[in-house]
């Protein structure tokens, strides 16, 4: 694989500051942060200075001499204080595309792939998928195809909440309504009906219904709990209603991520733990690792130099009930036996940062995972309203994903009407709205909290979702009319918006590096913006079809068929896609 362009002239300057003198100088060029003075820039005159008794311009100056030669370069100068400026030679850089254009991926892959499991989704079975966990599905899918496109291996666990008191609160409501059902006659013994005694419908009613009532009906709350312990245990009748929740919750799950073309290996939940708990705590009791605090046993994690105490991790409490750290140990336990992963990276509300330092210190503390594998937790801040609060309907509830989904859906389902580009019974629209939704979350720094606007992100101008598509599109309508260019080549830029747009181009690579490192969608979203931006300035200011010289044609023709590919990768790791039209 080639080396990227910044490394390629990194390494000239380097040696043009060598052959000056300079050979301890560790110079690193970059693309330049004023564009109307130069391409590159490279600051590696200004530390020397001390160290060479001499002014940093004198120093820049004598590099400068070396690569006046230098055929990379098609100008070179230095200039007050210190710096050098450089501009790359129009041969190299369509050289170094055209290279990128018949190579068959833009980045290298990783020289040491990982077996990663990344823990996403993380939805609560019963209960409706909500916007809270709507940034964990979509940060988390496009950090697995950034993975997977640099080589790594990714079990994506949805890792479903389904063993807690929602159960016991869901059984107990059927109790009261349905008490005829064989499911709660302990002395039942034969086989339990094959379909559920309820619709998703009515799961998604029964939940909040009995969650209300157990706030206020103490009897109430506490036959659902007394419920919770019976499946907890294992009691027949409880468990086959468990798996009719399981069944027609999951099913419903799945519709809703596919719609967000989010997708998961496996289905496992905190259920799948409880197996392994018993062994689990009975080998900490003989490392010695568990100690007695007020009746409940837990693992000290606090360090001498923690800025701040840190609670210890609680994994039994009084009365024998284990808690949420209890099922990611054990989690970690079923992971590291199943899959031995060089990392585990969960995403979650960054609320949850203390438990996972909890859990990741007591992990290492009682031997479950190794230092050679790394334990990561991505918190990331909360989808607001334009209020600064928390995201709610109009009518003020917690807002479902479904709905969230239609009334981005049906919002740009009228712009389409309104510019009557497209008809096709809402299919565009769809696609456009789950572009707008997923660039507005993932364009953000992940652990900032941001605000949902919907106009702002459904815009086809701007730093959008729909912007980029709207530049691929436009792309595909010109291209659809030049036969086929797959041979076509990518020759010198001719026109300024033209080298603009191969010196963006050139950077794919090591924008992707990037995303890869940081595990940063958001990078993939600023470059993306970036090169829409640059495509469409060469769009405006260059004739493409109507060019007259047939060389230049062509070349106009391969660099905005390499645009639209580095686009399209773009907007597929972050988990989206193009329509045809819009
Ligand atoms: N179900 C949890 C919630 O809704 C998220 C689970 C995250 N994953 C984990 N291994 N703890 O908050």
């Amino acid at each position: 694989m080639m080396k990227t362009l910044i490394a390629l002239l990194s390494a000239q300057v380097q040696s043009a500051f060598a052959a000056a003198g300079f050979a301890d100088a560790a110079v690193t060029v970059s693309v330049s942060s004023r564009p109307d003075l130069c391409e590159f820039q490279c600051n590696g005159a200004m530390p020397l200075a001390k160290i060479h008794r001499k002014a940093p311009l004198a120093i820049a100056q004598e590099v400068v001499a070396q690569l006046a030669s230098c055929a990379v370069f098609s100008e070179v100068s230095a200039v007050a204080p210190g710096f050098i400026n450089l501009r790359v030679s129009p041969a190299v850089l369509s050289q170094h595309l055209e290279a990128l254009r018949v190579a068959d991926k833009f980045a290298a892959p990783s020289p040491a792939p990982r077996r990663v499991v990344l823990d996403y989704g993380g939805p609560n079975v019963a209960k409706p998928l909500h916007i809270g966990h709507l940034r964990s599905a979509i940060i988390g899918e496009s950090i697995k195809r950034i993975y997977r496109y640099f080589g790594d291996t990714v079990i994506g666990d949805v890792h479903l909440g389904d063993w807690g008191l929602q159960m016991g609160l869901i059984i107990t409501a059927l109790q009261e309504r349905q008490p005829e059902l064989p499911y709660f006659d302990e002395s039942y013994a034969g086989e339990y009906p094959a379909d559920a005694p309820f619709t998703i419908t009515e799961l998604e009613e029964i939940y909040p219904a009995a969650s209300a009532k157990s706030k206020i009906d103490a009897d109430f709350a506490a036959r659902a709990h007394a419920a919770t312990y019976k499946l907890q245990n294992g009691v027949r009748g409880y468990t086959a209603l468990w798996l009719h929740i399981m069944r027609v919750s999951v099913a419903d799950l799945k519709k809703n991520y596919e719609n967000l073309h989010v997708s998961f290996d496996i289905w496992m939940g905190e259920s799948d733990a409880q197996p392994y708990i018993a062994p689990m705590l009975a080998d900490m009791e003989a490392k010695g690792v568990l100690t007695q605090s007020e009746g409940a046993q837990v693992i000290s994690v606090a360090r001498e130099d923690d800025r701040e105490e840190l609670p210890p991790c609680i994994l039994v409490k009084r009365d024998g009930a284990t808690l949420y750290a209890t099922t990611d140990l054990a989690t970690l336990v079923q992971r590291m036996e199943d899959f031995s992963p060089d990392k585990v990276l969960y995403l979650t509300d960054k609320r949850q940062s203390l438990h996972f330092e909890q859990v990741f210190r007591a992990a290492r503390i009682a031997g479950i995972v190794p230092e050679s594998t790394v334990l990561q937790h991505i918190g990331f801040g909360t989808m607001n309203g334009k209020d600064g609060k928390p995201f709610k309907t109009r009518e003020g509830g917690v807002m479902r994903l479904e709905r969230l989904i239609s009334e981005i859906t049906q919002f740009i389902a009228q712009k389409i009407a309104d510019n009557q580009t497209v008809s096709d019974g809402g299919k565009t629209a769809g696609i456009i709205a789950i572009a707008a939704l997923k660039y507005g979350d993932l364009s953000n720094l992940a652990t900032k909290d941001y605000v949902f606007d919907m106009e702002r992100f459904a815009s086809f101008e701007g730093n959008t979702g729909p912007y980029l598509l709207y530049t691929i599109v436009r792309i595909k309508s010109i291209l659809a009319r030049c036969g086929d260019y797959a041979h076509l080549q990518i020759c010198e830029a001719d026109n300024p918006a033209q080298k603009a747009l191969q010196l963006t181009l050139a950077q794919l690579p090591e924008q992707l590096q990037a995303s890869y490192r940081d595990s940063a969608p958001h990078v993939l979203c600023a470059y993306g913006y970036d090169l829409a931006v640059a495509v469409n300035k060469f769009y405006h200011e260059t004739r493409i079809l109507s060019e007259p010289d047939e060389a230049k044609k062509q070349s106009y023709i391969a660099l905005i068929a390499l645009a639209k590919r580095a686009l399209e990768t773009c907007i597929d790791l972050l988990g989206f896609e193009a329509p045809d039209k819009m």
